[in-house]
């Protein structure tokens, strides 16, 4: 597995990360599976968020990492914080909302800490854009969070560009990833200047969905050609075009199948041809570019 840094201040992480949000789905036995597969394919990064599984997921994966100590240094560890939304773990919520106060933040990920037993957060992002979101606030949670030494690095997810420029003005540190939604059902963000926003910052993008959750491979079948020439599944098809962005996508994989993680691995050897990536282009959009 290739490993890059995301921002010329760091973090590096491995160019496909494994994502956490539906191992709610599996037992903490598969839990662990999943975390080893990753770590033996080398793919050292993992991506979860206070809220996934009700707020139980990153509580069953510290879970595994308190059973082996020697696991926490392996890997990289990117959570998120600012959802709110009623649940008995969260008494005192009746509406879903966002809460990107200095005082959440620094609660979320201190709990978080806590949860994924460990002593630091690699990169710790604010989940979504939240309309009152006080961007002075923001940049004191984060000093004092890195100050500290629990966070390493910030970022955000489901920003705009002016939401991510005008957030980044107020910050001492640079935002070093936005997460956003790209894949072949979702193209949008290479041409919509979001891609192009995090080169000029030098910011790589983390994709999320970048199997549009499974949609990808249920729908058309226009991949078999390609699947035969490249010797690959469509789900490594997938991520390979995401791969070959010169903007250096890392896709968040989310699957909770252990020999799904060891496939989506090996996508990084394929190295598309420009002609095929635009003809996928072509298959996902309908059209030809102009
Ligand atoms: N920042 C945000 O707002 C945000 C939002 C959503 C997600 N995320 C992050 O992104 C990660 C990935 O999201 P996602 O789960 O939607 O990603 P995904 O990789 O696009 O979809 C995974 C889903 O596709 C299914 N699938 C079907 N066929 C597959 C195949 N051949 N290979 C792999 N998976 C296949 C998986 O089922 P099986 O489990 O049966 O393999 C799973 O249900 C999440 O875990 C989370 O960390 C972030």
């Amino acid at each position: 597995m290739e490993h890059r840094s995301i921002h010329p201040q760091g973090p590096t992480f491995s160019r496909i990360i494994t994502g956490a949000w539906r191992w709610n789905q599996v037992s903490p036995d598969t839990v662990e599976r999943l975390i080893q597969t990753s770590l033996d394919e080398d793919m050292t990064t993992f991506d979860h968020a206070d809220i996934y599984g009700d707020h139980s997921n990153e509580e069953v994966f510290g879970r595994a990492l308190a059973k082996n100590s020697s696991l926490r240094n392996k890997m990289e560890l990117v959570t998120k914080c600012g959802i709110k939304f009623p649940s008995a773990k969260r008494p005192g919520v009746w509406v879903k909302h966002y809460d990107t106060s200095k005082e959440h933040i620094i609660w979320s990920a201190e709990n978080s800490l806590k949860m994924l037993h460990t002593d630091r957060l690699d990169l710790l992002l604010i989940h979504r854009p939240d309309p009152l979101l006080n961007p002075h606030e923001v940049a004191e949670a984060f000093a004092q969070l890195k100050q500290q030494g629990k966070v390493l690095h910030v970022g955000v997810s489901n920003f705009t560009r002016s939401q991510f420029c005008m957030l980044q003005k107020h910050l001492p540190m640079p935002l070093v990833t936005n997460q956003i939604e790209i894949s072949l059902s979702r193209t949008e963000p290479l041409f919509n200047g979001d891609l192009d926003l995090l080169m000029e910052h030098s910011t790589s993008a983390l994709a999320w969905s970048p199997l549009d959750g499974g949609k990808l491979m249920t729908g058309e079948r226009e991949m078999f050609s390609k699947a035969i020439k490249y010797n690959a599944s469509y789900s490594q098809l997938s991520l390979a075009w995401l791969l070959r962005h010169p903007s250096i996508i890392f896709p968040v994989i989310g699957t909770t199948k252990p020999e799904r993680i060891s496939e989506a691995a090996k996508s990084i050897d394929i190295k598309l041809d420009r002609q095929d990536w635009f003809e996928m282009l072509k298959w996902a959009t309908g059209k030809d570019v102009a």
